[in-house]
Parts: C-alpha cells; sequence; structure tokens
C-alpha cells in the first residue's frame, strides 16, 4: 500500500522505534527519582529538551512536553482563560482551527468566555485585517492555526503575530501541528507566546508532543499533581515517547531541508497532475499552502466512494481529517471558504511525507484518472 495520509499520521523511523525500545530497556527509572536510574531519566529528558529547544530556537525552560497536539491546544488556551480571565474573557481565532482549537473554545464559552470566530478567504485564510477588527480590549488571547490540517493553507502567522506585538496583553497562540519540520517557525521574531507540536506528524511516536511557552509567561496547568514540567503538566514523564521524539527532532534538523524541497516538487507534481485529469478540482490554494497537503473534490461523487476505489488500488487517502472523518457531513473547514455543499462532500486529502516518492506519485495519478473516469461512481449519491 502507498501511504499518502501523513496528515492523519506518520509511520516512525525505524530509528525512532529503536530509541524508544531502547529507552524502555534502559531508561525506566523515574526522573524524580533520586537514585542512579532516577538520574538517568532526567539525563534523557534533558537531552531530549535541549534538541527541540535548538530545533525551535529557544530556552530548553520554553519546552514542555505533552501528551500531543490536542493536549498542547487545550493547555494553551484553558491555561492562559483560568490565567487572565480577571483581565477579559475574549478570544479571537478562526472558523477553520482543528477541533482540539475550535472545540476548546466552544467550552470555553459554556465557562463564560466569548470567541470570535473569523472568517476565511475561498483559500482557507484569514486575513490580518480580520484579526486586528476583532482584537478588542478584553481580547485575552488570539489563536491561529500556521497550516491548515485540510487544505494546506499557511496562514499569515509572521504578520499576525508580528502586529500584536504592540498588545503585550494579548496573548498569541499557533497550533504549529502540521507545520513543524515542514516550514520554518520563528517563535521569537513572530511574537509567538505558546505554540502546539505534536510528534506522531513528524514520523515520531505517537501521544508525544510539546507546548512551547514563552519564558515568564503564566498560565494555569490543565494538570496538577507532582509538579512535573516545572509546575504545568503533572504526571511521570514518558521517557521513551520524549527519547523518540527527540530523534525524530534530530533526523528532522539533519535532513529535514532536503525532504522538504523533495516533498515542494512532489506536491506540485502531484497538482500538475491533478489539474490534467477532468472531473478533479483542486480545493487547496496554489499559492501559500504547506508541501505535503493537497485537497481535492470530485463533484458529482462522494468522497468515501473514491477513498475506498483508490485503495483498492493501493492507495491510503483520507476524506476530511482523521478526526471527523467517521462523520457523514461536510468538512466545516470546506464549507468555512464557501465551497458549496456536493464539492465539499466529494472532497479528499492527499498528505505526503518525505517517504513518498516521484514514481508513487505518477502511479496515483493514473489510479485517479481511472477512478474518476468510472462513470458507475458517478452514480454514487453524494
Ligand atoms: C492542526 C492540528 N492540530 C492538532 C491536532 C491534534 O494532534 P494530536 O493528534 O497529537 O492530538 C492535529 C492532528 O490531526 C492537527 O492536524
Amino acid at each position: 500500500m502507498i501511504y499518502f495520509d501523513n496528515s492523519a499520521t506518520t509511520r516512525p523511523y525505524p530509528q525512532v522505534i529503536e530509541v524508544v525500545k531502547r529507552a524502555m530497556e534502559s531508561y525506566y527509572g523515574n526522573p524524580s527519582s533520586l537514585h542512579q536510574k532516577g538520574l538517568e531519566a532526567e539525563n534523557v529528558l534533558k537531552q531530549a529538551r535541549a534538541v527541540a529547544a535548538q530545533y525551535l530556537g529557544c530556552k530548553p525552560s520554553e519546552i514542555l512536553f505533552t501528551s500531543g497536539g490536542t493536549e498542547s491546544n487545550n493547555a494553551a488556551l484553558k491555561g492562559v482563560a483560568f490565567q487572565y480571565r480577571g483581565r477579559g474573557k475574549h478570544i479571537v481565532t478562526t472558523s477553520v482551527e482543528h477541533p482540539a482549537v475550535y472545540d476548546v473554545c466552544k467550552q470555553l464559552e459554556s465557562f463564560g468566555f466569548s470567541t470570535t470566530f473569523l472568517p476565511v478567504d475561498r483559500s482557507g485564510r484569514v486575513s490580518v485585517e480580520a484579526v486586528k477588527q476583532a482584537v478588542k480590549d478584553d481580547t485575552i488571547l488570539v489563536s491561529v492555526m500556521h497550516v491548515n490540517n485540510e487544505l494546506g493553507t499557511i496562514q499569515p502567522i509572521a504578520e499576525i503575530g508580528q502586529w500584536l506585538k504592540q498588545f503585550p496583553k494579548t496573548l498569541f497562540h499557533v497550533d504549529a501541528v502540521q507545520s513543524f519540520g515542514k516550514l520554518p517557525i520563528r517563535l521569537k521574531e513572530w511574537g509567538i507566546d505558546l505554540a502546539s507540536i505534536s510528534a506522531h506528524k513528524f514520523h515520531g511516536p505517537r501521544g508525544i508532543g510539546i507546548l512551547y511557552k514563552r519564558e515568564g509567561l503564566i498560565i494555569q496547568p490543565l494538570l496538577t499533581g507532582g509538579g512535573q514540567e516545572g509546575g504545568l503538566r503533572s504526571g511521570t514523564e514518558n521517557i521513551p515517547a520524549i527519547a523518540g521524539m527527540a530523534k525524530a527532532i534530530r533526523i528532522l534538523t539533519e535532513e529535514g531541508a532536503r525532504d522538504a524541497a523533495n516533498m515542494i516538487a512532489l506536491t506540485q507534481r502531484l497538482r500538475d497532475g491533478l489539474s490534467q485529469i477532468p472531473g478533479v478540482a483542486l480545493n487547496s490554494p496554489e499559492e501559500g499552502s504547506a508541501p505535503h497537503i493537497t485537497n481535492i473534490s470530485f463533484p458529482g461523487m462522494k468522497a468515501e466512494v473514491i477513498l475506498h476505489a483508490l485503495e483498492e488500488r493501493g492507495y491510503l487517502v483520507s476524506t476530511k481529517s482523521a478526526c471527523s472523518s467517521k462523520r457523514d457531513e461536510p468538512s466545516r473547514v470546506l464549507m468555512a471558504t464557501g465551497m458549496d455543499k456536493e464539492r465539499a462532500l466529494s472532497a479528499i486529502r492527499i498528505s505526503l511525507s518525505r517517504e513518498n516518492t516521484e514514481q508513487e506519485v505518477e502511479q496515483f495519478l493514473a489510479a485517479v484518472a481511472e477512478v474518476s473516469g468510472m462513470s458507475s461512481f458517478k452514480k454514487a449519491k453524494v
């Protein structure tokens, strides 16, 4: 099978699996323990934090280990909301965020906060102007994702963050889950206070991630207890997963630039090829989209039928994002771009990784042409 669902999750690198295994065998001590095994585990933790900090261009103390993107987003949004509720209760975000931000905002509304969900244009992009108009005196947080997980659209994070610098009491959170390792993230230059990262999107282990928190920023902890992670994320540290994530980051450091260039070329070839196939409509923006995600529609056909037809031919893709693909509704993200329902219901997402090859893309294009030309599928009701 050819795996084209890397935005949902990636295959862990063999070297990552090896590191996780070794850490489970050797570094089983609790980093809080004072004996040798504890110190060894603490050392692994320290090294992993340094690796992540170096990659992100921040201090090790600004790296908090979490269980992944969902937790990092929850910790950032709720952490800010509960810490600064006395200052204001307004949050600004977009209508195309991942549910791990969107639904957190909805939940915060039930606790008395109010949210402005900013609209996006046809390419799924929020305008900096809209952010400027939405921020008020009582806005405590602006949360905007770097790369959209369904469309690949890159949001104007640098411009928003630089503009927000003049309002130090309005914090800036970026869900960087889909961009980490694919695009540069300049935390300091862009005035980012908090950023979410998830290891399984870049060939690391599942269930481990990072919340970058700017030094000096105080937030309420989501999890209280033993006081690990500077009191912000209690719970005995998941050393094997943390070590595995650090290995994946090391590989990104060494090979990331080459892989990104390769992915850009492959995605370009994929899009050029798709644009030649009758019955296929490109939903991802041609300009300003991430190197790994391509969203297309087969108007008149049902996404699920296409997905299975491609699967029968050996290609694994997805409809919407993994978290919402089991629901039989059009994607909230695609509908937010003003797309009609039929086109949104026929959308599939192809997401590449460094492991995909030109040959796979060429073969996939032939399979898409075959599937889109099959009149029997056209009869499948949307
Ligand atoms: C943009 C974005 N944010 C957050 C998440 C959630 O990350 P995790 O699966 O690590 O909880 C995802 C995963 O699909 C995502 O794409």
